[in-house]
């Protein structure tokens, strides 16, 4: 049994001088309050070490930016030499032009590319160059959609007005027929359309496109001339190297990347079709820290080393491999589970559970047993998981399957 007496120790300090504690989705109370740890000492691959000293395999990857896992050599080398030169400066360095080239290498439907800090800055850039583009005002999004803590897209509302939201046109992600009834409805106001790669919201099982969904998207919006966005924040670098639609055969206009593209240095990045191109520079998009160049060297470094090590295939490799296993686990132990989204983006919950209960008791277990999954949120492979971690992680998961039907059912 693990304990976690210097996480919640130094959570009480931080409640007295932070807000919330520990603000937004690293909140403890977003794990199994309690029983989960709060605070990271190190990381290290696909494992961290929490300040108890307790060690973990790592199926949350920092939500997603660790794609090649923690303090990667290569990635933190480049940083480092890149740190020595020059990072946030007066004016942008090379290492702007050289990524942004790298990406429209590697991505088909690039043209440009511009960088910010964070998914939300790219989302909301995004759906201005769709207005400056289109002269219209309103977005289509799929309705419970994350894109980022815009004003427009946030899910807690609190401190946000009704005027912000007036443009964004909610529907049910994967419902063709009541897309296009919104579209026709509104097709003269409509500017674009923002969608993630699948369903993959937290509390959620994950939801695949339907067969025609991503295809009728694409083709209404070239019919009124709108914009497809799409928001590679979270699946980007993990379905396909060159944007998540190309595993659907579906071009997007705009494509939002995020999280993994610096393997854990912050940056994100907005890609586009050259036709896009004018709008988007007319669109003012700066920060003070946009232009930094650890970690556009840190996303050079990480992009020649997920096509050096062929990233992509192997985190199937082993998404697979897991999935296998806890599939079959879970039919010895008569669990129903639902083992949803692509295998490098996993999450299961327990068929007709209400309140997660069972996912926060199978979760505890495997902290117990030094493997970290989230009860809420979808998982994320890295390529750092080796064969060895997902069997080091089966046993664990076999342990915490046998627990919850003895004290569930
Ligand atoms: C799909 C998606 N879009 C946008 C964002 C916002 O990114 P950030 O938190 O870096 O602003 C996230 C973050 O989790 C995300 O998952």
């Amino acid at each position: 049994m693990r304990t976690f007496d210097k996480s919640y120790s130094l959570l009480d300090r931080a409640s007295k001088v932070v807000p919330g504690g520990i603000p937004g989705h690293q909140s403890p109370t977003l794990l199994v309050f309690g029983s989960s740890p709060c605070y990271v000492e190190r990381a290290e691959g696909a494992r961290f070490w929490d300040i108890d000293g307790n060690e973990y395999i790592d199926y949350m990857c920092a939500y997603g930016p660790m794609v090649l896992g923690y303090n990667h050599p290569k990635v933190e080398q480049a940083a480092r030499a890149q740190g020595q030169m020059c990072d946030t400066g007066n004016l942008p360095t090379q290492r702007y032009v050289e990524l942004a080239e790298r990406l429209v290498g590697i991505v088909p439907i690039a043209d440009w590319a511009i960088f910010g800090k964070n998914g939300s800055d790219v989302t909301t850039y995004a759906c201005r160059v769709a207005r400056a583009h289109t002269g219209r005002n309103k977005i289509i999004m799929a309705e419970g959609s994350y894109h980022g803590i815009g004003a427009w897209c946030t899910p807690f509302e609190t401190g946000i007005t009704p005027e912000e939201r007036v443009n964004m046109l909610p529907f049910q992600y994967n419902d063709t027929e009541e897309f296009k009834r919104l579209l026709e409805a509104n097709s003269q106001e409509i500017a674009g359309v923002i969608l993630t790669p699948f369903r993959h919201e937290a509390f959620h099982d994950s939801e695949m496109p339907a067969p025609g969904f991503l295809e009728t998207v694409r083709k209404t919006c070239d019919d009124i001339g709108a914009v497809f966005v799409v928001d590679d924040v979270r699946a980007g670098f993990r379905m396909h190297m060159g944007g998540s639609l190309e595993s659907f055969g579906v071009k997007p206009d705009l494509i939002c990347f995020s999280k993994a593209l610096g393997n854990g240095h912050p940056i994100s990045a907005c890609v586009g079709k050259d036709g896009l191109k004018d709008a988007a520079s007319q669109v003012f998009f700066t920060g003070s820290f946009f232009s930094a160049a650890v970690p556009m060297a840190a996303a050079l470094a990480t992009l020649d080393e997920m096509e050096a090590i062929g990233s992509v295939d192997l985190m199937y490799e082993r998404g697979e491999m897991l999935k296998d296993g806890m599939l079959d686990q879970a039919d010895e132990h008569g669990q129903e589970v639902n083992y949803s989204g692509p295998v490098t983006i996993p999450f299961m919950t327990f068929a007709g559970e209400d309140g997660w209960e069972k996912s926060k008791l199978f979760c505890k277990e495997c902290y117990d047993r030094g493997v970290f999954f989230h009860p809420f949120h979808n998982w994320f492979i890295s390529a750092a998981h080796t064969e060895e971690d997902i069997k080091k992680t089966l046993e664990a998961t076999n342990a915490a399957f046998k627990r919850v039907k003895q004290e569930m059912g």
